[in-house]
């Protein structure tokens, strides 16, 4: 499996905030290799990975990088978005929720939102912390937030160092546009 352009990004977003970390509650979806997940949980968060319950091979991923990167305590769950399932209901409330690359094909945008919606009850401070990969200039996400209730905020990607061809080694992002998106409830009474 791949570390997508999209999780080195997102995790130099997380190691530019390790500070605010430890002891934070972090839910990954569509985690895959787990990159950001990773990193979150190396920097103190305690962290749960996901990757869709139809996708056993993806958990399988997610179990081998934790244990390639000595992390026992990271859970692992299948959560498979727009499901509410077991796994998902008996999730603690969550502080951040990370999505690195999960915008990629419009018809699952609903469904994403859907689960981060269900967490969002669970905690409205929680923050959904992506990044995406521009891959057309088509579809646009904004009028969905609004529809959810949600707002976000792009994140500039020289404000965490991540402006650039390569970042921690990584030639990864490399030409690839990536955007870096800060996303949460929109309700006043929820701030
Ligand atoms: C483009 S990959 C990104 C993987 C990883 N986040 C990264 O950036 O390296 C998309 C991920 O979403 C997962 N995925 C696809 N459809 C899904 C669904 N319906 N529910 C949950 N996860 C899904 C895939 O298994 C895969 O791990």
């Amino acid at each position: 499996m791949y570390v997508w352009p999209c999780a080195v990004v997102l995790a130099q977003y997380l190691w530019c905030h390790r500070s605010s970390l430890p002891g934070k509650a972090v839910l990954e979806i569509g985690a895959g290799v787990s990159l950001p997940g990773v990193t979150a949980a190396k920097c103190g968060a305690e962290v749960t990975l996901s990757d869709s319950s139809e996708l056993p091979h993806c958990l399988e991923i997610c179990r081998q990088s934790c244990e390639m990167n000595h992390l026992p305590q990271v859970r692992i769950v299948g959560l498979t978005w727009g499901h509410v399932c077991q796994d998902l209901l008996a999730l603690p409330p969550q502080d951040i929720i990370l999505a690195s690359d999960v915008f990629f094909e419009p018809e699952d945008f609903e469904d994403i939102l859907t689960t981060v919606y269900f967490l969002m009850q669970k905690n409205p401070k929680v923050q959904l912390w992506s990044t995406y990969q521009v891959r057309s200039a088509d579809w646009s996400l904004e009028a969905l937030l609004y529809k959810w209730g949600m707002k976000c905020v792009h994140i500039p990607l020289e404000s965490f160092d991540a402006d650039k061809e390569d970042i921690a080694e990584s030639a990864l992002p490399g030409r690839h546009t990536v955007e870096m998106l800060v996303i949460s409830f929109a309700k006043k009474d929820s701030l």
